[in-house]
C-alpha cells in the first residue's frame, strides 16, 4: 500500500539571475491518508513551495512528490488548495465563489443542486445570509471562511491548506481554527461530507473517513492543536529537520488539550526546536 502522499528526495530550485537558489533540498516524508500533517517552519523556508508541488502548481526540480503512488504532474479534482492570501475571485459573490468549485469538481451536478450546496457549505463555516456578498463587502476572516468553505465542497480527498488563517486577527484565528478542527474530527460522523450528489443525499458519502491534510503554519499552538504529526523544515534551503507526533486524543478540546499531562513539555520542545536549534548546523 502507498502512503497517500509521499514525497521523496525533493529538491526545488529557482532561477535567480544567472545562478540557481535552492528552495527545499532532499526533502522527504509521507502522510498516511486520513491524517492531518502540519508542516512547520520560519519564514521563506519553502513551505509554500513544498505545497505548490503537492498541489501540482510547480514542478520538482529533483525527487519527486506522489498521490497514491503515482506522481503529481499537475492540479487535479483530487486536492483542494486554500491559499496564504486571499484567493476568491472578486466578481463573484461568496456563494459563486463556493458555487464555482463544485461545478468544476462534481460536473453533472444541476445548477440549482450546486447553488444549494455551496449555500450549504457557507451554513458549515458559519456564513449561512451571506451568500450574496462579494469578496469586498466581507471580513478578512469571512473571505477565508468562505476559501474554506469553496475548498470543503470540491470534497476532495486532500486539502492543502498554506497557513490558512496566517492573516485573520487573533479571535478569528481561534474560532477558525476550532471551526477547521471540528468539521475534520467530526468527518466520522457526517459533519465534513457531501450533502449532495449527483444522485441525490447519499447515504455513501457518509461513512466516508476524513480527508487527508498537509496545513502549512509557523504557529506552534496551531500546529499542536490540529496535527497528529508535525514536519519541521530547517531555512535555506528548506529539508526536514524532525518530524514529531502530536498524539493527544481526539477529538480535541483547546482547554482541554492545553491543560493536558504532556502538552506543556511537547510545546517546549517544539518551541526549543523552532527557535533556538532550528536548522543550526546542518
Ligand atoms: N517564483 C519564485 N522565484 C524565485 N524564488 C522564489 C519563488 N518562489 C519562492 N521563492 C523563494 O523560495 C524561498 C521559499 O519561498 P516560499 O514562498 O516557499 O517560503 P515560505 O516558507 O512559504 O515562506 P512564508 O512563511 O513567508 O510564506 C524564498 O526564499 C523565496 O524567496
Ligand atoms: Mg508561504
Amino acid at each position: 500500500m502507498h502512503p497517500k502522499i509521499e514525497v521523496k528526495n525533493l529538491a526545488v530550485r529557482y532561477a535567480d539571475g544567472n545562478r540557481q537558489f535552492t528552495a527545499l533540498e532532499d526533502v522527504s516524508f509521507s502522510v498516511a491518508a486520513g491524517e492531518f500533517v502540519s508542516v512547520i517552519g520560519s519564514s521563506g523556508c519553502g513551505k509554500s513551495t513544498l505545497l505548490g508541488v503537492l498541489g501540482g502548481l510547480g514542478a520538482p526540480s529533483g525527487g519527486g512528490a506522489f498521490i497514491d503512488g503515482l506522481p503529481v504532474r499537475g492540479p487535479g479534482l483530487d486536492r483542494a488548495f486554500v491559499f496564504q492570501h486571499y484567493s476568491l475571485f472578486p466578481w463573484m459573490t461568496a456563494r459563486d465563489n463556493v458555487a464555482f468549485g463544485i461545478k468544476q469538481a462534481k460536473r453533472g451536478l444541476p445548477a440549482k443542486a450546486r447553488r444549494e450546496a455551496a449555500e450549504a457549505f457557507l451554513g458549515k463555516v458559519g456564513l449561512e445570509g451571506s451568500g450574496k456578498k462579494y469578496p469586498a463587502q466581507l471580513s478578512g476572516g469571512m473571505r477565508q471562511r468562505v476559501a474554506i468553505a469553496r475548498a470543503l465542497a470540491m470534497d476532495a480527498d486532500i486539502l492543502l491548506m498554506d497557513e490558512p488563517f496566517g492573516a485573520v486577527d487573533a479571535k478569528n484565528r481561534t474560532i477558525l481554527q476550532e471551526l477547521l478542527l471540528s468539521l475534520w474530527e467530526g468527518a466520522g460522523g457526517g459533519e465534513f461530507v457531501y450533502p449532495i450528489t449527483e444522485d441525490g443525499p447519499s447515504g455513501a458519502a457518509a461513512t466516508r473517513g476524513r480527508k487527508t491534510v498537509v496545513f502549512v503554519t509557523h504557529d506552534i499552538d496551531e500546529a499542536m492543536l490540529l496535527s497528529d504529526r508535525i514536519v519541521m523544515l530547517s531555512n535555506s534551503p528548506g529539508r526536514v529537520f524532525r518530524q514529531v507526533p502530536v498524539l493527544f486524543p481526539r477529538p480535541r478540546n483547546r482547554a482541554v488539550l492545553v491543560q493536558s499531562e504532556g502538552y506543556a513539555r511537547l510545546r517546549g520542545e517544539l518551541l526549543a526546536l523552532f527557535f533556538n536549534d532550528f536548522g543550526d548546523g546542518i
